[in-house]
């Protein structure tokens, strides 16, 4: 699973550094790429790829997309940290992209990372139709915005030092962390010009992934060692936030996640041998420590 992991991560890395490569320089690519390529697990481009298999989808066509799929992710992460958000100096074990190059910087560099999702999906090296391609910056779209990461971190700083409900918790880590997964198992399906209904199943499986990989995090900050989880740990309670393990205590959001898999897991009984790939990302995504 690792050695899998990191060869996507690898793969990413290198389209995007070539990608970067080919425009002209600027003061702010410095910061872009320290948020890029300071680490990162990409995750996100492993359930591409895991859900591409089983639609039998061109690895490089992963990849491109993977790769505007992470720069929304990194851009997401820079403003995370600001501090008018979760206010952290250290992330993927370095100072924050704040910390280093100053907020105004960071701010610049997480919306310019934004919009570079839309450049990489809309490049002739994407060799896919131009209305498939429409439909996928669409799709991402609607994942990045008031329905997706932003709206779902407003809710997450609204939702601060406040008692919550079990639905609305849930609901604000879809938003903030799901509709991105959302995308990721959609995207072979748009490829494939499969129907709504089909499309709708995969974006609900990714929803799915995503809360759990949420959730996870929430118990990596919960229980993990901020060494190897390259952030500080122990810093949700402090700041109130509205999480599963608040509400509903360390063991049941346990048993919760572990739902989730076996859920999850069910849906793709159908794709037999194929999902293997995917089982495991899911036990690894709950099982990792950083
Ligand atoms: C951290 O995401 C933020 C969440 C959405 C929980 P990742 O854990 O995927 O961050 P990196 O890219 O691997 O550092
Ligand atoms: C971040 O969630 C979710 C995003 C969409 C960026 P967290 O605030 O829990 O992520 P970490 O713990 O700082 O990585
Ligand atoms: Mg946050
Ligand atoms: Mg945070
Ligand atoms: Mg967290």
């Amino acid at each position: 699973m690792q050695k899998k992991l990191n060869k996507i991560a690898k793969d990413t890395n290198s389209f995007l550094k070539s990608f970067i490569n080919k425009q002209k320089k600027s003061e702010l690519i410095t910061a872009m790429q320290y948020g890029l390529f300071s680490g990162g697990k990409k995750i996100r481009s492993k359930i591409l790829v895991d859900i591409g298999y089983l639609f039998k989808i061109n690895y490089k066509s992963l990849i491109i997309i993977g790769s505007a799929i992470e720069c929304i992710h990194a851009y997401s992460l820079i403003h995370d940290d600001l501090p008018c958000m979760d206010n952290d100096t250290i992330r993927r074990g370095k100072p924050s992209t704040h910390v280093k190059f100053g907020e105004s910087t960071a701010v610049l560099a997480g919306n310019s990372l934004l919009t570079m999702a839309f450049e990489i999906l809309s490049h002739k090296d994407l060799k896919i139709s131009e209305k498939t391609k429409i439909n996928l910056i669409n799709k991402i779209s609607k994942s990045s915005g008031h329905l997706g990461i932003a709206g779902g971190q407003y809710l997450d700083l609204s939702y601060e030092h406040k008692k919550i409900s079990e639905k609305k918790i849930i609901e604000m880590e879809i938003k903030k962390t799901g509709k991105l997964f959302s995308f990721c198992c959609a995207v072979p399906l748009i490829l494939k010009k499969k129907n709504k209904k089909e499309i709708k199943k995969f974006e609900n499986i990714g929803a799915d992934i995503g809360l759990l990989f949420q959730v996870a995090d929430d118990l990596i900050d919960y229980k993990g060692n901020a060494k190897t989880a390259g952030k500080k740990t122990g810093k949700d309670k402090k700041k109130g936030k509205a999480t599963l393990i608040s509400l509903l205590g360390y063991k049941n959001t346990i048993k919760y996640a572990n739902k989730l898999i076996f859920k999850t897991n069910n849906k793709l009984k159908k794709y037999g041998s194929n999902s293997k790939n995917l089982n495991e990302t899911l036990d690894y995504i709950l099982n990792r420590n950083k």
